[in-house]
């Protein structure tokens, strides 16, 4: 199955090799059709109107939060709601979640600036104690100082919100022994699966987590379209953050009273056209993957390609991982002595490679290494050993520029 032919992008760039898909992904043209259609056929806003073309917008809105709800094995699709990003989704639960003077939120060292900015607000205007699990040698987070952490405070710890995969090192943090170790005290458990979501199977039931938020941009569907999975006890016991239409059924002087479940956490018109894209590239990334041979020869490939590309990595002077001999899927950061990763990228871009230079939103972990930045790789479907191979060559061709 040739992959790279179902993305436009590719056909219309010739030679382009896309290498930051943590950033975002590229679109099939199966997503990019869904959203031409919705606009051509369909256009109309959701929850409010009483003709055809309206219903049938409606029914498309409903059946996306079904499949995303399926993708990731919730009870139902009263527990996934649509926000712009996984960004939206951790500010939601920070803003919502109710927490006192001396309560305690653990984060962990390696979160993306959307799982630590959101938290540092409520420390700083609630008064609560913010602490962060450490990274382990292997670069996933150190259970055993999550534990300490638990025994120290016991049932103050009323949040633990982690990322599932980091998108600088790429590991996999075990969260299912995150989320047993936090219910031990009863903490609100949060996973952070923006780069998780198109590197692994998905399974809220199997993590056991409370809440969990991805962006449909990493998962090969539209841009400005996130999804909040939240357990549906606690969606009924929470007030919603943002308020305003569609998530009221009525609005007396005295009394409001809020929409059924997912509609009470989508105030306002949502961007319709990408949440049912997001519904079709699911259901794309799914068949794909079937296609590929069923997850496990997925995550196979996808390991051969990592290895690829840390063993050609490896071979240029003066290379140094970011997090050393660790297990990474798909996303691979590293840094060349004496070359600036501003200068690496924008030199491989000028043979049309596409990868990442900076703090990737992660300048706390960084700073803890001691890295003023780095250059990340990250893989796609659609990325190949081809690709593999150009890149390391031209990334020695960019060292033997400098080291002249
Ligand atoms: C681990 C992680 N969390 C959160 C985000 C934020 O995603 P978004 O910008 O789609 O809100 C990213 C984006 O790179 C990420 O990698």
């Amino acid at each position: 199955m040739n992959i790279k032919s179902q993305f436009p992008i590719f056909n219309n760039n010739k030679g382009l090799i896309y290498l930051d898909s943590a950033s975002t992904t590229q679109k099939p043209e199966a997503v990019i059709d869904s959203i031409v259609q919705q606009y051509s056929n369909n256009n109309s806003n959701v929850h409010r109107g009483l003709y055809k073309i309206a219903y049938k917008t409606d029914t498309k809105w409903v059946e996306a939060h079904s499949i995303v709800a399926k993708y990731i094995n919730a009870k139902s699709y009263k527990e996934v709601f649509f926000t712009k990003n996984s960004t939206e989704g951790l500010n939601w639960i920070a803003n919502t979640v109710s927490l006192s003077p001396d309560d305690v939120v653990v984060i962990s060292e390696m979160e993306h600036h959307s799982n630590v900015l959101p938290w540092m607000k409520v420390s700083k205007e609630k008064g609560v104690i913010l602490e962060k699990i450490k990274v382990s040698e292997e670069g996933t987070l150190d259970l055993s100082h999550l534990k300490e952490l638990v025994s120290k405070y016991g049932n103050r710890m009323k949040v633990v919100s982690v990322l599932h995969q980091s998108n600088v090192l790429g590991t996999v943090n075990n969260v299912e022994e995150i989320v047993k170790v936090a219910k031990t005290v009863g903490a609100l458990t949060v996973i952070d699966a923006a780069q998780s979501i198109a590197h692994m199977e998905i399974d809220v039931q199997k993590i056991g987590c409370d809440v969990l938020v991805f962006s449909s941009h990493k998962i090969y569907g539209p841009s400005g379209i996130g999804v909040v999975y939240c357990k549906e006890e606690l969606l009924n016991s929470f007030e919603p953050w943002l308020r305003g239409g569609e998530m009221v059924k009525s609005v007396e002087e005295d009394n409001i009273l809020y929409n059924d479940l997912p509609w009470k956490f989508e105030a306002g018109t949502p961007a319709i056209e990408a949440g049912i894209g997001l519904g079709i590239a699911l259901k794309w990334f799914e068949k794909s993957v079937e296609e590929l041979g069923g997850w496990s020869e997925f995550k196979r490939k996808e390991k051969a390609l990592t290895t690829l590309l840390v063993d050609g990595l490896k071979e240029i002077e003066g290379i140094k991982l970011v997090g050393g001999e660790i297990e990474r899927e798909g996303i691979v950061s590293f840094n060349i002595d004496g070359i600036h990763p501003h200068d690496i990228s924008s030199l491989l871009d000028e043979n049309g490679i596409c990868v990442r230079a900076g703090y990737h939103c992660v300048q706390p972990l960084h700073q803890k290494l001691g890295l003023n930045g780095s250059t990340r790789v990250s893989l796609g479907i659609y990325n190949t050993k081809e690709d593999i191979e150009e890149t390391i060559k031209q990334l020695k061709k960019v060292v033997n520029i400098f080291r002249k």
